[in-house]
């Protein structure tokens, strides 16, 4: 598809479902998947940022995932480790600005300290804004934005009328994903049509695409695929 009028969505949101199915498909560990798919993450970043996405999401660790076998949670955190390090010294040559969103006081310290670092070290990177979710959930998302509101209104920063006069985009303030546009297309891979607490707020108004590819397979033309899918919709917001 080629004409004047192709987009790129400023924003894509994935669910990278599918890598325990396509290490079992090769008779190896569901973790190997994992290994797998953590190594697409990065040709996708890539692919994505060379495609005109400005702002990637990945969920990576759902707040339901910590009840997998210890086994595979382990080597998740591991990899997400690495991966956060890694980060940290690759961050001024890809440019990428890296943040998290989802509950991370939950992981151990020194992930979490990783995770502060890549977001210092790479907040004035100019190039793709590459968001992972990890200890995220939809739902606790939102329920930690109305205490944070609730908080502020009880210490007095919120009064009852400013609460009163409160419009969807103040209450952004509040969410994981402050300063970051919503999502305009959501990718789930391996055939699941889910949701699965994913940006409940943010994806209102997104397409969602859906393919049987399973993760550790997706790949440049698979997100191509998933553009030109994009391209075919007709946003109307709730208008006609
Ligand atoms: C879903 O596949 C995938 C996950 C729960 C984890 C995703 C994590 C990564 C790709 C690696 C680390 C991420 C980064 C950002 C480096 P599944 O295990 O549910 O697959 P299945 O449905 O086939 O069992």
């Amino acid at each position: 598809m080629s004409n004047e009028n192709y987009t790129i969505p400023q924003h894509v949101a994935i669910i990278m479902d599918g890598n325990g199915r396509w290490a079992k498909k090769r008779m190896m560990p569901r973790t190997y998947g994992h290994v797998q798919g953590s190594k697409t993450v990065e040709q996708v970043c890539e692919a994505a940022w060379k495609m005109g996405i400005k702002y990637l999401t990945v969920y990576a660790f759902s707040t339901e995932n910590w009840k997998r076998p210890e086994q595979e949670v382990n080597t998740l955190m591991d990899l997400l480790r690495d991966y956060m390090k890694d980060c940290i010294q690759k961050s001024s040559k890809n440019n990428m600005r890296v943040r998290v969103i989802g509950d991370i006081t939950r992981l151990d310290e020194d992930l979490q300290l990783s995770i502060r670092e890549l977001e210092r070290v790479s907040a004035k990177n100019t190039g793709l804004n590459f968001q992972v979710a990890l200890n995220y959930g939809g739902r606790d998302e939102i329920l930690r934005a109305a205490k944070r509101l609730a908080k502020d209104c009880a210490e007095g920063k919120i009064s009852a009328k400013e609460l009163d006069a409160m419009q969807e985009n103040d209450f952004e303030h509040y969410l994981d994903t402050k300063e970051i546009p919503s999502p305009e297309l959501l990718i789930r891979t391996s055939g699941e049509l889910r949701l699965s607490n994913y940006m409940l707020w943010q994806l209102a108004y997104a397409e969602f695409y859906f393919t049987d590819v399973l993760w550790p397979d997706f790949d440049k033309k698979e997100l191509k695929k998933a553009i030109d899918y994009y391209n075919k919709r007709d946003r109307r917001f709730g208008g006609i």
